[in-house]
């Protein structure tokens, strides 16, 4: 293989667009990337000759560019590489300018590296640091200003003193359910949560996790009825996260059905895959929030879910274990009358083929 066949090769395959420019700003060259990303329904011949403000309409990267192709040969500063950063249709791009001085003619390469996928990691660490310190300043706030008016003297009078001190302790179980939540998520979502393979009996877990349930939902006047179906299978699955998952769904099912309402919990075998089924008679979800209720935080209503001692991370939770035991989850809701979140556990080609 020559040399020049090396670096077309090179050039061709790497994934980071390349582009040269002449003295004029005409596009010489452009590899592969450059060309999908920029004008994809274009060959390098129909680009060839163009400027680059044809493909790329961001004013920044013009003003570098003309500025270098302005520049005389014995002008400061355009032997210098230069770096500039610009999004367009919803699409970031860090691009390295780099000055080639053939002849005192300045001419230009430039490099594309695509950093969409960086900045939507950054958005979302920050965003979720921004939460996570609102969620705990706010209860937070309440514990600090009502132990200070009890030391204020709200001590001597024993019935505020109570009613400060049960809001205290509200305020800090509100604090300590966000951090086990937050502690559950991050282990589930670096899988250091130890992932244990064996064979699970659905019905009996589904079973025995209604029972612990059972208290709660009475003591809002809620019936939960089951129907499992005969002859289930053994899931191969991670015990402890189909608990989780099932924890999270029924408490929710409980949490926002009012009271009278009914639980219906089913499990069957479908097409290959053992199917849990928690359907409520609660408020339901309106459409246009389904495709978000499983981001960490969101919720319907904040101030309804915090009264009812919610985190908004619970279905981050089942979805990020969902996802590690590369099975499905999915709701259906209507608002007003209840919602049915589902989950889907493939079963073993042995025990489908049954
Ligand atoms: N069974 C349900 N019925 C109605 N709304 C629900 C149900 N399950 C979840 N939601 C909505 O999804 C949001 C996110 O749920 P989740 O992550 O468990 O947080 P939360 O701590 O608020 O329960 C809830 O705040 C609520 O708005
Ligand atoms: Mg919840």
């Amino acid at each position: 293989m020559s040399t020049s066949n090396i670096l077309e090769t090179i050039a061709r395959e790497m994934l980071t667009g390349a582009v040269a420019l002449d003295s004029a700003g005409r596009v010489i060259y452009a590899n592969k990337f450059f060309i999908s990303s920029f004008a994809p329904e274009s060959t390098l011949d129909d680009i060839k000759g163009k400027g680059l403000p044809e493909f790329i309409a961001d004013p920044g990267l013009r003003k570098v560019v003309g500025d270098f192709l302005d520049c005389t040969a014995e002008c400061v500063g355009c032997d210098e590489h230069a770096k500039i950063e610009f999004t367009e249709d919803e699409r970031s791009f860090d691009v390295r300018i780099v000055p080639l001085d053939e002849e005192h003619e300045t001419s230009l390469m430039l490099f594309f590296k695509d950093i969409t996928e960086e900045k939507m990691v950054e958005a979302i660490k920050r965003d979720f640091v921004a939460n996570v310190s609102h969620e705990l300043r706010t209860p937070l706030a309440s514990i600090k200003g009502y132990s200070e008016t009890l030391l204020d003297g709200a001590i001597n009078n024993k019935e505020s003193a109570r009613e400060f001190l049960s809001i205290i302790d509200k305020n800090a179980t509100r604090m300590s359910r966000l951090i086990e939540d937050l502690l559950v998520l991050s282990r589930v979502e670096s899988q250091q949560m130890q992932m244990v393979s064996e064979v699970i009996d659905l019905c009996e877990l589904v079973r025995a996790m209604v029972d612990g349930l059972k208290k709660q939902a009475r003591d809002k006047g809620i019936e939960i009825v089951l129907d499992i179906e005969d002859g289930v299978p053994g899931v191969v699955a991670d015990k402890g996260r189909v608990e989780q998952v099932m924890i999270n769904l029924l408490d929710n099912a409980i949490k926002y059905t009012p009271e009278g309402g009914r639980l219906d919990v089913l499990v069957c075998v479908k097409a290959g895959e053992a199917i849990v089924e928690v359907r409520d008679t609660g408020i339901g979800i309106p459409a246009s929030d389904i495709p978000r209720i499983f981001e960490r935080f969101y919720r319907v209503d904040k101030a309804r879910s915090r009264e009812l001692g919610g985190t908004g991370l619970g279905l981050a939770i089942v979805k990020h274990i969902i996802q590690s035991l590369s099975a499905r989850v999915w709701v259906e809701s209507e608002p007003g009358e209840g919602s049915v979140f589902s989950f889907a556990l493939r079963l073993t080609d042995m025990a489908a083929a049954e």
